[in-house]
């Protein structure tokens, strides 16, 4: 009998879709289920969303698009990250892709090789993919704890105490899965003090609750001086617009954009050019669901 990979059979998961599916299955034998099993809002997309779908299927727009996204919404991404980190982001330096999620993978391939002892730093607790893909992908997975006496923070003199020679990444997850902790302001200036002293580390901003405080108010490492060139900014449709199975992600960075082309042609080839329209609606349209 053929065998299955090491890499394959030794792949984390997240529970939240192996309960979503045992869910679904209940839901689809008549059950009558409440699910408070997997992060996404129980609101509809907004229906002025789900018509610019309709016409863009009425319009023919679903071919394949350029690996990097429609210009249309490259724009409106570029403008809707900049705007709400303060921040100038240029189309060119954004790419599309199917989800938030990717661009996790995308973002250890890029910046990580194989089997060397490359080292990534993430949040533990944290989401269960950021280590799944660090060690699928061949590099060390590195934690770094949430200290509840910090509201779910971590300590930056901790973080400083992991870098080593071989990190490549630190990933940052603000507001953060599944904690709900905030980094502020005072929390970023820390880390970013501590990120400058190590200029050849890549910081990745997990950023895709960024429209959803409930207390204190967001703010990016990205935004601080400095950074900006290093980050690569992920952010997407999902949880801001509910529109978490349209599969629709955007990351922001000017040296890695190129690098994040080419892995999506290698793997998705495009995002769902429907769903790409219904974000540009989504980011240009009236913002009354989200809000
Ligand atoms: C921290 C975090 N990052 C990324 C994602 C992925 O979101 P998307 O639906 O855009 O792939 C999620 C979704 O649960 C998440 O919690």
């Amino acid at each position: 009998m053929p065998r299955i990979s090491r890499r394959t059979e030794n792949l984390g998961t997240e529970n939240a879709f192996v309960v979503l599916a045992e869910v679904n299955e209940l839901v689809r034998r008549g059950k009558d289920i409440i699910s408070f099993c997997i992060g996404q809002p129980d609101f509809h997309t907004p229906a002025n969303v789900q018509d610019a779908a309709v016409r863009a299927v009425r319009e023919g727009r679903h071919g394949y698009t350029p690996s990097a996204g429609i210009v249309e919404l490259r724009e409106a991404a570029a403008r809707y990250m900049g705007a709400m980190r303060g921040l100038s982001i240029r189309p060119e330096d954004v790419v599309i892709g199917g989800g938030a999620k990717p661009f996790i993978a995308y973002s250890i391939l890029s910046t990580t090789d194989y089997g060397v002892g490359d080292e990534v730093i993430y949040p533990n607790p944290g989401f269960p993919i950021y280590e799944s893909q660090i060690v699928a992908n061949g590099a060390v997975p590195v934690p770094l704890h949430l200290r509840e006496a910090r509201n779910f923070a971590f300590d930056p003199a901790e973080l400083e105490a992991k870098i080593t020679k071989k990190t490549k990444l630190v990933i940052l997850n603000s507001p953060q899965n599944p904690t709900g902790g905030i980094l502020t302001k005072k929390d970023l200036e820390a880390i970013a003090a501590v990120l400058g002293r190590h200029p050849e580390v890549w910081i990745y901003a997990d950023e895709i609750y960024s429209r959803l405080c409930y207390e204190g108010s967001f703010a990016s490492i990205a935004s601080l001086p400095g950074m900006l060139e290093r980050t690569i900014i992920s952010d997407g449709a999902s949880k801001t617009w509910a529109m978490t199975g349209w599969r629709i992600g955007f990351a922001s960075n000017p040296v890695l954009a190129p690098q994040f082309v080419r892995w999506v042609t290698n793997t998705d080839s495009c995002a769902s050019h429907v769903s790409q329209w219904a974000a540009v609606e989504a980011i240009n349209g009236p913002q009354d669901d989200a809000q």
